[in-house]
């Protein structure tokens, strides 16, 4: 059984969606989920998963080495990155070369980079008079919103559409897509 930790700082929709993908599954499972905010409502949706989760500093996490021994304590095979606004430390990606996924709310190379997260790209995307938006699932490197790409799905931006409009059709695509293509990277990983 791969085991995968998620890491996330706010909601934790696409954490909840994930899990609930390999629930039942033999192949891969949610054990663990990482919050960087003691108010990540992601916290609450563990628990009523059962899902074990922890709240660690933004130090901890800059340090790594607390967070390495965690997840090696855990057994995790593979990190994944669902709304998680930190960047990753050099250590913790080489604890985990080419185990570390991150999605991201727009067709990257557009509209990355710190700071752009959440509503700030569907922002971005409205001020620029983009016609298109959509997801990128990439594996992480050391900088925000790089590494290799692994997936993109697109949809559409109307004139009149608001961040808010582009932000449900681009969640709409998280929910179908991630969860399938978290399990076919770990099927390259076998
Ligand atoms: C998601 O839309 C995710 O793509 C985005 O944060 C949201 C988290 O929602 N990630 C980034 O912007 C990373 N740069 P969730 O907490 O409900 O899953």
């Amino acid at each position: 059984m791969k085991k995968i930790a998620i890491l996330a700082s706010g909601s934790g929709s696409n954490a909840e969606n994930i899990a609930n993908y390999f629930k039942g599954s033999d192949y891969a499972e949610v054990s663990f989920i990482i919050a960087n905010n003691p108010n990540a409502y992601v916290l609450e949706r563990a628990k009523r998963l059962g899902i074990e989760s922890v709240v660690v500093t933004k130090d901890e996490f800059k340090a790594a080495d607390s967070i390495i021994a965690m997840l090696q304590e855990r057994h995790i095979d593979f990190v994944v990155l669902a709304g998680f606004l930190l960047l990753v430390p050099q250590k913790l990606i080489q604890a985990y070369p080419g185990r570390i996924v991150n999605i991201h709310p727009a067709l990257l190379p557009k509209h990355g980079g710190k700071g752009m997260y959440g509503d700030n790209v569907h922002k971005a995307v409205v001020a620029c008079g983009d016609t298109e938006s959509g997801i990128t699932i990439h594996l992480i490197d050391e900088h925000y919103d790089q590494g290799t790409t692994f997936f993109q799905a697109k949809c559409q931006v109307l004139p009149t559409d608001t961040y808010e409009d582009i932000a449900s059709k681009v969640h709409a695509l998280e929910y179908e897509h991630f969860p399938h293509v978290i399990e076919e990277i770990l099927h390259t990983l076998d």
